[in-house]
């Protein structure tokens, strides 16, 4: 899987990029991330990327010369399944779309800044449009690292035990069962009696009580869908 992300923030994304399970990922060469700086493809001689809204209406808007350049080179390169872009507008984010998107060979994520980008960028160029929930961010960087990171961790090999993707909050609409590790007995914190019993089917059982439980007290939306 290839990603590519546009900004025009690009040092925001390096350190997540270059960090953790992503630096790994890409180190064993199962996903290419590369970050894109907006501002290399302005024909603005002082790199502008924003400009006054038509209407009067208050705040910036990013322009479509630089983000045509830069969606346009990379498209020349190869084909995209999708090109993104992150605005609080957009489809509501979440672990189907994730398990779906990260199926993807070659995916654009465009971050939104400012008031947000000329909309004939959305008409022509955007495929898809995804928030990460209903509040408005500075910009769209972190949600372009949260919709990276949950597509990545997803590629097969990326981390190390396949199940635990699998086995996540969310992948059955369940929330995940508690986990514990050692000691048993922390300050007289114990660990559940059954974990400890060595009977897998039993231990299975109560994971999934425990599932059913946290999600009708925490998550009962998720059982009604
Ligand atoms: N940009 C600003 N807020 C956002 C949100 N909630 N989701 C995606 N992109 C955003």
């Amino acid at each position: 899987m290839r990603i590519d992300i546009i900004t025009v923030l690009p040092e925001m994304l390096e350190g997540f990029v270059g960090t953790s399970i992503l630096a790994r990922a890409q180190k064993k060469g199962l996903v290419e991330i590369h970050v894109h700086n907006l501002r290399d493809y302005t024909t603005d001689k002082h790199r502008r990327v924003d400009d006054y809204p038509f209407g009067g209406f208050a705040g910036m808007v990013m322009q479509c010369q630089p983000i045509d350049a830069c969606i346009s080179a990379l498209k020349a390169e190869r084909d995209y399944d999708e090109i993104i872009f992150t605005t609080p507008d957009g489809e509501q984010f979440d672990q189907p779309m994730a398990n779906t998107l990260s199926m993807a060979k070659n995916i654009i994520i465009l971050c939104g800044h400012y008031k947000g980008i000329d909309y004939r960028i959305r008409e022509h160029l955007i495929t898809k449009e995804i928030s990460i929930g209903d509040y408005v961010l500075t910009g769209g960087e972190l949600a372009a690292a949260v919709i990276a990171d949950a597509m990545v961790r997803l590629v097969p090999g990326v981390i190390g035990d396949e199940q635990s993707a699998l086995s996540d909050s969310f992948q059955d609409n369940l929330l995940a069962a508690p986990v514990y590790t050692r000691p048993a007995d922390y300050k007289g914190w114990k660990v559940p009696e059954i974990l400890l019993s060595g009977h897998d089917a039993k231990i299975k059982e109560w994971e999934l009580s425990q599932s059913l439980e946290r999600t009708r007290r925490l998550r009962p939306d998720l059982l009604k869908e």
